[in-house]
């Protein structure tokens, strides 16, 4: 039997396997042998031809405990990489007039709704006066009106009373001007507290009259730190250098991404399938790199080879990248906008599996796909 020597279980990404039965093997016996692989037998089957199976596989979500939301900080010193936002956050809670709006920016996972809920508790905020919205469903004017009647009513428990807006991006453009004219006359127990990680899309005039505090992309020695703090803290084992090394290489410096790795991977107590499974996550992220390059009318074959050249282990991997293609476009296609027609052609392209050729039937199918047709 050749077939993928990747923990199945653990990969959330479809998972290929090339079964060869031997002679006197049924397919039920080779089936027990593929873990946690539920498989569609064919109707007809010529014996020794080799069976291609595919199998959308969910990650096993009882194992992925959702660390982020365990291990959320609940204080300043529990949180790692921000030493420049919490530094300001700190000074500014001891001045005698704190801020009332302020601006949390800075990429995703990174700790702006973490830092914002610690402040609420460090301004002695009771839970009856905080309120947290999303401008992604909420958006205009009449969330920020809403907020216009209640801010006069003084706080029901604590000292004082926060609105936190999440995606303070998506609030519209009237909703910003109204929002404005409010800040001019916010009572003295009010504050606004907005997140956001595009914080261009408010207008100058927003951005100027807020505080802002600049969250970073989270440094590697500093996720590694809380990837070992936090596997310790939920196993009370010690966890694999080479393991969080890899979860560091995935996350492009978000805090929650690391977690939610290390979550997906905690339960299994062998590294090298730690790897494996994290390898899975890995080709994932390659694979929607070469969509991108696909989707860009101007790319070149210099830009795929810069794609191609990046992944480590193709050989094992090409499978999965193609299955990946596939769903991509797929969903593209039947999108039916402008890049339908492209897209169709790179399912074409991609349709046949790579099983024998492995790298080079990558490399051609994407060599196809970049270059015009003679
Ligand atoms: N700097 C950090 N130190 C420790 N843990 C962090 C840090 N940043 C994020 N986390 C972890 O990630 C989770 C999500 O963080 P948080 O919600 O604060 O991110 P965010 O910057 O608001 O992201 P988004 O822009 O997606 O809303 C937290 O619950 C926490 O577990
Ligand atoms: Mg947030």
């Amino acid at each position: 039997m050749v077939g993928n020597s990747k923990p199945a279980a653990y990969c959330n990404h479809p998972i290929n396997l090339v079964l060869r039965p031997e002679d006197g093997e049924t397919f039920e016996k080779l089936a027990k042998q593929v873990e946690y692989c539920e498989i569609s037998w064919p109707q007809s089957y010529l014996f020794g031809e080799p069976i291609y199976i595919r199998k959308e596989k969910k990650m096993d979500e009882s194992k992925a405990v959702e660390l982020y939301r365990k291990y959320r900080p609940s204080k300043f010193s529990e949180m790692v990489g921000q030493d420049e936002a919490i530094g300001v956050l700190t000074a500014l809670g001891k001045q005698i007039a704190m801020p009332q709006f302020l601006l949390f920016t800075g990429p995703s996972g990174t700790g702006k709704t973490t830092a914002a809920r610690i402040l609420k508790s460090r301004l002695k905020c009771h839970d009856m006066d905080f309120v947290e919205l999303n401008a992604a469903s909420e958006r205009g004017v009449d969330m920020v009106r809403d907020i216009g009647k209640q801010m006069y009513f003084a706080p029901m428990a604590g000292d004082c009373k926060i609105w936190l807006i999440d995606e303070a991006g998506s609030v519209t453009s009237d909703g910003q001007s109204a929002f404005l004219k409010m800040l001019e006359d916010t009572p003295s127990w009010c504050y606004f507290f907005f997140c956001t990680t595009d914080p261009q899309k408010l207008k100058p005039t927003i951005r100027t009259r807020a505080t802002e505090i600049k969250f970073k992309p989270v440094g590697r020695a500093e996720l590694k730190e809380l990837i070992h703090r936090t596997a310790e803290a939920e196993t009370g084992v010690g966890f694999n250098d080479d393991v969080s090394d890899k979860i560091v290489d995935l996350v492009n410096g978000s805090a929650r991404k690391a977690l939610v790795l290390l979550g997906s991977v905690i339960g299994i107590d062998n590294s090298d399938q730690q790897l494996g499974a994290l390898s899975g996550v890995e080709a994932e992220r390659n694979a929607i790199d070469l969509c991108r390059v696909f989707m860009n009318p101007r790319a070149r074959w210099s830009d795929v080879c810069k794609v191609l050249k990046a992944i480590n282990g193709l050989d094992e991997d090409v499978e999965t990248i193609r299955h990946i293609v596939l769903s991509y476009f797929s969903k593209v296609a039947l999108g039916g906008g402008k890049g339908a027609e492209r897209a169709i052609e790179i399912i074409y392209l991609f349709r046949s599996p790579f099983y024998e050729s492995k790298t080079a039937g990558l490399v051609l199918a994407c060599y196809d796909a970049v270059t015009p047709k003679k």
